[in-house]
């Protein structure tokens, strides 16, 4: 630096107190600047310390310059054995010549990016020859000593190994699932068709005994012929229960339709046709306007045929009987009620009545064969939904039914 000089007369004065200033200015500055340095440093050194992945960094004629703790601990190696080393001491031999290739023309584009593109299975190499499946990432990072290769290195086997797992669960899921799906195909044909050979014989029993009585009615005594009735009687009734079955299998087997329903429309058509059939009977009908749902029509009728056709006949004798069909949304998901102020159940017997010949009153107070319900169940389950039952004893019931858009 030129020593500054002031002219004062003729003498020629220096000023004393600027360079010393200055020097000791640029030194804070370089001072400053160096512990600035360490601190970053330092920062550097902790986050690549610690980080939990193994990080190996390498010039760029391929060699390592530095790695972390969690290199030495996934490789195996010592700090010392790898630095200076080729990279290619990390990854099994079969593939080091292909690496230097790669190696080569990453040098030429450098760019952060994740290696393996394209689905090709990468590993790293212990020190004691076993090998692991490995993420491996790679960052470029340009200093005055050229480009220095940060690679980033993480273990996969354990992740890899849950993927497996939970692949095959899966596939094992699905497998159960063909099963149940064919037993159930199984199931279903074979009571459809059990149900429809059983049609023919009982027309039979019913016919021939209807024949007895009409062409040797005057030779069989009283008892006799009431003997045919009852034998008549149980061949009808056989007849119903086995149409119901395949009204149930036939619920099961018919693909669902989906549209958007206007289901309190749907019960004022219902209500209406129980009234039609049942016109002395004084029951208050309240129908929540507006309950709309996305379900398969003619499957969403026969469920309100029931639950209002059971609230019908189970409010038989009250006065006034009362029925409600309304909705309600909790959690994004509606319920939709049939509520009555009937017969009532037994709470006890409640996860029972969606069985299939389940019932819990007497026929000859309330007929019917037990079918309802385990329709309507299979139509909720049908279309994703629940379905369940609340009540007691002379205090009504309610039935209440979800819909979730069906299942294919
Ligand atoms: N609203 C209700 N109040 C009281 N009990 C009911 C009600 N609905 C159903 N139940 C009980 O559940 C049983 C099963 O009902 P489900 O509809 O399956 O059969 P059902 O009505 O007896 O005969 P089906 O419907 O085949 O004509 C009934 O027999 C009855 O005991
Ligand atoms: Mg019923």
């Amino acid at each position: 630096m030129a020593k500054r000089r002031v002219a004062r007369g003729r003498e020629e004065i220096r000023e004393p107190w600027r360079e010393p200033m200055a020097l000791s200015d640029s030194n804070r500055q370089l001072r400053a600047q160096a512990s600035e340095r360490r601190a970053a440093e330092e920062m550097f050194r902790g986050l690549f310390e610690s980080a939990p992945d193994a990080m190996v960094i390498s010039r760029e004629d391929g060699r390592i310059f530095l790695v972390n703790a969690q290199t030495e601990q996934l490789f195996g190696y010592a700090r010392d054995e790898l630095i200076g080393q080729p990279v290619e001491i990390l990854i099994p031999e079969r593939f080091r010549a292909g690496h230097v290739g790669h190696r080569a023309h990453y040098a030429v584009d450098p760019r952060t990016r994740p290696m393996g593109a394209g689905g090709l299975a990468l590993f790293g190499r212990r020190r004691d020859g076993s090998e692991f499946p490995a993420a491996i990432s790679l960052s470029p990072v340009r200093t005055r000593e050229g480009v220095l290769v940060f690679t980033d290195i993480r273990d996969i086997s354990a992740q890899q190994q849950t993927e497996r797992r939970i692949r095959e669960l899966n596939e094992s899921l699905a497998r159960r699932n063909a099963e149940l799906e064919a037993l159930n195909r199984e199931l279903e044909a074979f009571s459809y068709s059990v149900s429809h050979d059983l049609r023919a014989p009982l027309r039979s029993i019913d016919g021939f005994s209807q024949a007895l009585i009409e062409d040797y009615g005057d030779r069989l005594d009283a008892p006799a012929r009431e003997f045919l009735q009852r034998v008549r009687a149980a061949a009808q009734r056989m007849a119903v229960l086995i149409d119901d079955l395949l009204k149930l299998a036939r619920v099961t087997r018919t693909g669902l339709k989906l549209e958007e329903v206007d289901l309190s429309a749907l019960a004022r058509e219902v209500a209406a046709e129980l009234r039609e059939h049942d016109p002395d009977r004084p029951v208050e009908l309240a129908i929540a306007p507006d309950l709309r749902a996305t379900a398969d029509p003619r499957l969403v009728r026969l469920v309100l045929e029931n639950l209002l056709g059971n609230a019908w006949k189970f409010t038989r004798g009250r006065a006034p009987a009362r029925i409600e069909f309304s909705a309600v949304t909790r959690d994004d998901s509606t319920a939709y009620c049939v509520r009555d102020n009937g017969a009532g159940f037994d709470m006890g017997y409640a996860g029972k009545l969606f069985g299939a010949f389940q019932r819990l009153h007497n026929a000859s107070d309330y007929p019917g064969t037990g079918i309802g319900l385990a329709t309507v169940q299979r139509i909720v389950h049908k279309h994703g939904g629940e379905v369940w039952a609340e009540g007691a004893v002379g205090q009504g019931a309610s039935f209440c039914f979800t819909l979730r858009g069906g299942r294919s």
